[in-house]
């Protein structure tokens, strides 16, 4: 079983706005390659958070990959204002649409990545007839809308399967990720780790992101 190497993507959501351009200026410093935009609108999950205009004044760099996950309900509207701002990998949830087969070709047509991402509770099933045609699933690990959650266990067991089915497939897990859900993750076949209020946590993010490369054996 083929497995590609673990990427971690870390996400603003849990970070000082202010402080925001310092953490991706930082960590670029430490590697990174990709960064997580958690974008509510308050009807698909409760919470607001930002949207394509604050993306669009984030430091872009070569080699750095913004990906928009967009929790919104109607996920297409948005589409170009986030391929404006910035993203080049576009994350809709299936519980959203559908036509999941005519928003990939949408992205694709764009030359933007597609990824599908599915709520703890949503079984792989929905997602089968699409795997082919995406970049990348994103395992909900938690219930999407707030940082800091404790992963939900269960989850796992679908990245598991997921990754029987597809050894070549990006499969990205989001929610209760740290130092000691991460190997697990990982273990269980994930390749792409988001990881929000932990390293968020204490402001050191630069030591939060090396302790979870470390985790998951990156170095
Ligand atoms: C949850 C978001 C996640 C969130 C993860 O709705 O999709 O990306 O930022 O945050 P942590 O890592 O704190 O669970
Ligand atoms: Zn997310």
């Amino acid at each position: 079983m083929s497995k590609k190497s673990n990427i971690i993507a870390p996400s603003i959501l849990s970070i000082n706005p202010f402080k925001t351009e310092a953490f991706i200026e930082d960590l670029c410093h430490q590697g990174l390659s990709l960064v997580h935009l958690d974008i509510m609108d308050g009807n698909f999950v409760p919470p607001i958070t930002f949207g394509a205009h604050y993306v669009s004044h984030l430091p872009k760099k070569e080699g750095l990959l913004y990906e928009a996950h967009l929790m919104v309900d109607n996920p297409e509207k948005h589409f170009d204002s986030f391929i404006d701002a910035g993203c080049r990998r576009i994350i809709f949830h299936i519980e959203a649409t559908n036509h999941a087969h005519r928003l990939i070709q949408i992205l694709n047509d764009r030359g933007i990545q597609a990824g599908v991402a599915i709520n703890p509770s949503t079984p792989i099933e929905s997602i089968l007839s699409i795997l082919e045609d995406v970049d990348m699933v994103t395992v909900m690990t938690v219930n999407p809308g707030w940082g800091g959650q404790k992963l939900i266990q269960s989850t796992l067991r679908k990245v598991q399967i997921l990754r029987k089915i597809a050894p070549d497939l990006d499969i990205q897990v989001d929610g209760g990720i740290d130092e000691y859900t991460a190997p697990f993750a990982a273990t269980a076949g994930a390749n792409i780790l988001v990881a929000g209020s932990y390293l968020a946590k204490d402001d050191v993010w630069t030591e939060n992101y090396e302790t979870l490369e470390r985790a998951v054996g990156l170095e």
